[in-house]
């Protein structure tokens, strides 16, 4: 069976770790556009250093623009990585079942900021979900969800060593979403 390659848009705001596992396996991507709500983001680098091209957004952002040119490139799907913006819901309704977002939390437990430290705060168990992403905050279904920390099983870490942990199953989570859509179809 022949694979299909999508084409993809990433949407970030800051560093892109997260970025980086899909520029590591940009071969099984038709193509990879990174769209970045800030000039600054670390991650614009990370796309020019792999040849990928971006789009940083202007303020305010003008959704109908960017939905165009997503539309010019053929993109299949966004993912939101770490993108710190709200996306108006006319955008996310455009995007239905194709736009993707990560969060930090074994949701539906810990929606919306902070999540880590929240979750860590009451020494719940803390994980990683990747998810569709609709109008109302982290609610959309959850397609892979992976547990890093059980319930009460980090005493004697700090929350740095558990964030950092964190992120290591955030990349791993990532990764397996990567395969799951790059499977023959
Ligand atoms: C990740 O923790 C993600 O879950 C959250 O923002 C962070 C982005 O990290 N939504 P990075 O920019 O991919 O390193």
């Amino acid at each position: 069976m022949a694979k299909l390659k999508k084409r993809g848009a990433i949407f970030i705001s800051g560093w892109g770790s997260n970025l980086q596992v899909f520029l590591d396996n940009k071969e099984k991507f038709e193509q990879l556009v990174v769209v970045s709500s800030s000039v600054e983001a670390y991650g614009l680098k990370r796309a020019e250093e792999n040849g990928v091209d971006s789009i940083i957004l202007g303020q305010p952002i003008d959704w109908k623009a960017l939905n165009q040119s997503l539309d010019e490139k053929q993109i299949d799907f966004i993912f939101c990585a770490g993108f710190m913006k709200i996306i108006p819901s006319s955008f996310i309704k455009t995007w239905e079942g194709r736009i993707f977002n990560l969060h930090p939390s074994l949701l539906p437990k810990f929606k919306g900021l902070r999540a880590i430290e929240r979750a860590f705060e009451v020494s719940d168990a803390i994980g990683v979900s990747i998810h569709h992403l609709v109008a109302e905050v982290d609610s959309g279904e959850v397609v892979l969800q992976e547990t890093a920390f059980e319930k009460e099983s980090y005493s004697g870490l700090s929350i740095e060593e558990v964030s950092q942990q964190v992120q290591s199953v955030e990349h791993q989570l990532v990764k397996q979403w990567i395969e799951s859509q790059t499977l023959s179809q």
